[in-house]
């Protein structure tokens, strides 16, 4: 793996457990000295708590060094009105790899093709979010212990949800049962996507009704609407509050199912049910340092020999 731009370049499960078999060991061990010499740039054009500070974190713990700028848009020479191109080259001379998270879709794929190190996909406007996904994957995997015959329900903002269309890509990987895609109309996920799922046959229902879903579900996973894709703010403040799950509609859902969330939630899940057994988001956070981990073990040791 050279760049890591969309989860379509994953396309075997057995991509995959590689991946998770290696957090699964960095969950263990938390720490090792493999990344000694090397150095990650993290490039941030938008804001980001967990996806930053987990890279920064997964490559502190490996032994590498990190460089970084939180805000690139105000504090890069973006600012002076300089290209990612030209940003993207000069970092790529001095870091081993560069994590970036940029407000324009594309915008990762963009700088694979100047950079002379590879290129980690944090986030490109409504686009993807492979780092996301897989710790997404692997949080189900951990949490119900398989990754077939579930019934998942993504619910929210599915048009602009970048983490959604890079998980669609990666549990098309396995025999879901049915994938309820949760939106209001104007929400609804973007046609290549469901092409894809169709392509995959992979039995999906189009709903604006998450409560007709619940009963059915192992893993429901909310998402946030994302307020700075809007436009129009009347358009945001119409559909903002439309989904959350609470202390009492958790009642319907099954004893043994999840709640996922890729986080910073804001209505769509009540702290009322952070306590229960079945709020996964939490620990889904924690997994993404695990998961990072793993990414830049694979991505930057290049030893045949791994040392855990
Ligand atoms: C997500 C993102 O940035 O796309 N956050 C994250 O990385 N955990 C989700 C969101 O901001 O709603």
């Amino acid at each position: 793996m050279k760049h890591l731009i969309s989860t379509k370049q994953f396309t075997s499960q057995k991509s995959l457990e590689k991946i998770f078999s290696l957090a699964d060991s960095y969950k263990k061990v938390k720490s090792a000295d493999i990344l000694k010499n090397k150095i990650l740039a993290c490039i941030f054009y938008e804001p980001s708590t967990r996806t930053r500070l987990s890279f920064e974190t997964a490559a502190l713990k490996l032994g590498a060094s990190v460089i970084s700028t939180e805000n690139a848009a105000q504090f890069s020479s973006a600012a002076k009105g300089e290209t990612l191109e030209d940003t993207i080259k000069i970092i790529s001379g001095y870091a081993d790899a560069i994590v970036l998270r940029h407000y324009q879709q594309g915008a990762s794929k963009k700088a694979s093709t100047v950079s002379s190190v590879p290129i980690i996909n944090a986030g490109d406007g409504a686009g993807e979010h492979p780092t996301q996904a897989l710790l997404d994957l692997y949080t189900i995997k951990n949490e119900l212990s398989r990754l077939d015959n579930l019934n998942i329900a993504l619910a929210g903002d599915l048009l602009n949800g970048r983490t959604i269309h890079s998980l669609i890509s990666l549990l098309s990987l396995y025999r879901a049962d049915t994938l309820y895609l949760v939106s209001p109309e104007s929400l609804k996920i973007p046609k290549k996507y469901t092409d894809y799922l169709n392509n995959k046959k992979i039995k999906y229902i189009e709903t604006c009704d998450l409560q007709e879903s619940l009963k059915n579900i192992d893993v429901l996973y909310m998402t946030r609407v994302q307020k700075e894709r809007f436009k129009n703010i009347d358009q945001y403040e119409k559909v903002k509050d439309l989904y959350s799950i609470d202390a009492k509609n958790i009642k319907h859902m099954k004893k043994n199912s999840i709640v996922m969330h890729p986080l910073p939630r804001i209505n769509e899940i009540s702290p009322d049910i952070d306590n229960d057994k079945r709020a996964a988001y939490f620990r889904q956070a924690e997994n993404g340092l695990y998961i990072r981990m793993a990414i830049l073990d694979l991505i930057l040791n290049n030893k045949k020999e791994r040392k855990i």
